[in-house]
């Protein structure tokens, strides 16, 4: 069996370090924000793969329905050798793409949830002997220092984690994985779909309350890190539709007026009643919009694939 390597390429307390720099500026920011790299400790990551089950929650099965019926054509397309996986988390829906690569040596997922990662990798590890799997404990925002694999790679980012990031944060994202591409390479992009705004927002506000659940962690990772004394029954769960960005607002509305304490801060947050604070967005796509995101990186989408009900998108890039 080949043996699973674990790189962190955080410094020891990069990640101590980079939430207090973030909940400073977010919490001191007007309207207030978290951003959503932090939901993913042991149980956020545990609370996401709860989520990709739910009745509510389509992305999940409409892009392993993808994969299942088109793995055989990326792998066709792509020719990789080696498969790195931004934001890799369970690995699951990978496995079809991993079969289907029949020159794939090695597979290198990347993500910031070391415990998403190590449960994934020692999987792996045992069901496929002989492919070699790097695991990366790594901020795919920031240029990864990859393992000395062979080429063709095949860069994937799947899930539509692609919508988590901001705009200009998607720019600046399409734009560092375009570097760290050499002609060959390609791109397989997981894109979630413009739809019915009904259907959106039941998928981001779940009738067991999962996703609640899942929002609501951030706080406790918070106050575990940083000692802060958020109280998450004082905040509720609210998830909307912003038509103009097309995009699903994750919130935490407060309760009631409250102020928060953040000791590792030496910071106290005021919160009015109502008020509310995003913790994540969730942009959908259309075809023409992502293919021209990907242009202006570099990139220039040669395949795109829907589930029958197009509700989500695979598309293939590669460098221009
Ligand atoms: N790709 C999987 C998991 C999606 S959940 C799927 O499609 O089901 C998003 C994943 O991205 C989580 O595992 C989370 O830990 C990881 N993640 C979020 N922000 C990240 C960042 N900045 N750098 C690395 N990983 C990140
Ligand atoms: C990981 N990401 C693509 C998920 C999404 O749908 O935006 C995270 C999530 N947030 C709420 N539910 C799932």
């Amino acid at each position: 069996m080949s043996p699973l390597h674990v790189t962190r390429t955080l410094p020891e307390d990069a990640t101590g370090a980079a939430l207090r720099a973030d909940v400073r500026h977010g919490l001191t920011a007007i309207p207030k924000t978290l951003p959503p790299k932090w939901f993913y400790d042991a149980l956020g990551s545990e609370l996401f793969e709860r989520i990709t089950g739910l009745p509510e929650y389509y992305p999940t099965r409409a892009e392993r329905e993808i994969l299942v019926a088109r793995s055989g054509e990326i792998a066709a397309a792509s020719g990789a050798r080696t498969l790195i996986e931004l934001g890799s988390g369970s690995s699951e829906k990978t496995r079809h793409l991993i079969d289907a690569l029949a020159s794939l040596e090695a597979y290198v997922p990347v993500d910031v949830s070391e415990s998403a990662l190590a449960q994934a990798g020692r999987a792996l590890v045992a069901e496929r002997p002989g492919l070699d799997v790097h695991a990366l404990i790594a901020d795919f925002t920031a240029p990864l220092e990859l393992p000395a694999t062979p080429g063709p790679r095949l860069v994937a980012f799947l899930g539509g984690t692609i919508g988590n990031l901001l705009p200009a944060e998607r720019a600046e994202f399409l734009a560092l994985v375009r570097s760290q591409l050499v002609p060959g390479d390609g791109l397989l992009l997981g894109t979630d779909l413009v739809k019915d705004e009904r259907v959106l927002v039941r998928a981001y506000d779940d009738a067991a309350g999962v996703t609640a659940a899942f929002n609501k962690n951030v706080l406790a990772v918070v106050n575990r890190e940083l000692g802060a004394d958020f109280d998450p029954d004082a905040f509720e769960h609210v998830a909307v539709w912003d038509q103009d960005q097309e995009w699903i607002e994750m919130r935490l509305r407060s309760r009631a007026a409250q102020t928060v304490k953040v000791p590792a801060l030496d910071l106290a947050v005021d919160f009015a009643a109502g008020e509310e604070m995003r913790t994540e967005v969730s942009a959908k796509f259309r075809r023409d919009g992502i293919g021209a995101e990907l242009a202006a990186a570099g990139l220039e989408l040669t395949h795109w694939w829907t589930d029958a009900d197009d509700r989500f998108a695979l598309s293939l890039s590669v460098v221009r």
